[in-house]
């Protein structure tokens, strides 16, 4: 494996599970140093531990993505730790209660707004300063393809997730000429923990709803994910990418 990301320092937020995780272990595979941070701070220690074993280097760091002081912490974790933040993943999320806008409670509303709007928010205000202090950087937020159509029952998913590719666009223009790169990845419907919870006719219909037939893997996440931070990137900024089997072409 090639080891374009040697001399890089990483950080990952939801890094313990599911997307968050290839992208951590792929980016230690390809030679970065990465802090994985995550509210589950046990699981992001057996992810560091995982990197170890294979020979990468890691350190975990427990976050609540929705908290900016929190937020705040963990990036100088990955300064104090590491020395430098060169690349960024803001992937940490939640798929929220199911309801039509009208029955959406206020406290499900915030829920989904703070870990997965205004967590995007905190996250890179704190990376872009640590970033133009090394001279630049690469940042990638996880939207989903629900950052440009909508799904059943899911109004503030769904707001969140456009609003993140909105967040993304509006940085990559402000820092383009300042050396870091933002842009926004859109899994289709991946098969990760967060869809674990779904009865298998649920699971089904929804493998269907791609043209490819089934469900993304994590790892194909990851994959695009990499692209974009690494410098065969380098003309790209403020894109939305979906990797989606072929979802949204419908
Ligand atoms: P997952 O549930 O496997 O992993 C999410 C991770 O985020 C977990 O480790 C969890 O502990 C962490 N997390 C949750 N709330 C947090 C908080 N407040 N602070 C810090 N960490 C927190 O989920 P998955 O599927 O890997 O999702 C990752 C991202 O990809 C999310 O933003 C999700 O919306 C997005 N996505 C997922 C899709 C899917 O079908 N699985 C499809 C499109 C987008």
């Amino acid at each position: 494996m090639t080891r374009d990301f040697a001399g890089k320092v990483g950080f990952v937020t939801g890094g313990a599970s599911g997307i968050g995780e290839a992208i951590a272990l792929q980016l230690a595979a390809r030679g970065a140093r990465v802090v994985v941070a995550d509210l589950k701070l046990d699981a992001a220690q057996k992810v560091v531990a995982a990197i170890k074993a294979a020979g990468g280097e890691a350190a975990a760091v427990a976050v609540d993505v929705g908290r900016m002081d929190e937020v705040e912490k963990a990036v100088q974790f990955a300064l104090d730790t590491y020395g430098a933040l060169n690349v960024a993943v803001n992937n940490a999320g939640i798929g929220g209660a199911a309801a039509p806008l009208g029955d959406y409670s206020f406290e499900d509303w915030h829920k989904v707004i703070d870990v997965n709007l205004n967590s995007v928010f905190y996250s890179m205000k704190y990376e872009i300063a640590a970033m133009l202090k090394g001279g630049g950087g690469a940042i990638v937020n996880m939207a989903s393809i629900l950052g440009s159509v909508t799904f059943p029952n899911a109004p503030a998913y769904v707001t969140a997730k456009h609003g993140v590719v909105g967040m993304t666009k509006s940085a990559a223009v402000d820092y383009a000429k300042k050396g870091i790169r933002v842009t926004a990845v859109g899994p289709g419907f991946i098969d990760t923990p967060l869809l674990a919870a779904l009865p298998k006719p649920a699971y089904d219909a929804l493998a269907s709803a791609h043209p490819i037939g089934r469900l993304g893997t994590a790892d194909e996440v990851a994959a695009l994910t990499l692209f974009l931070l690494s410098d065969a990137a380098s003309n790209i900024t403020g894109s939305y990418h979906v990797v989606d089997g072929g979802y949204i072409a419908q």
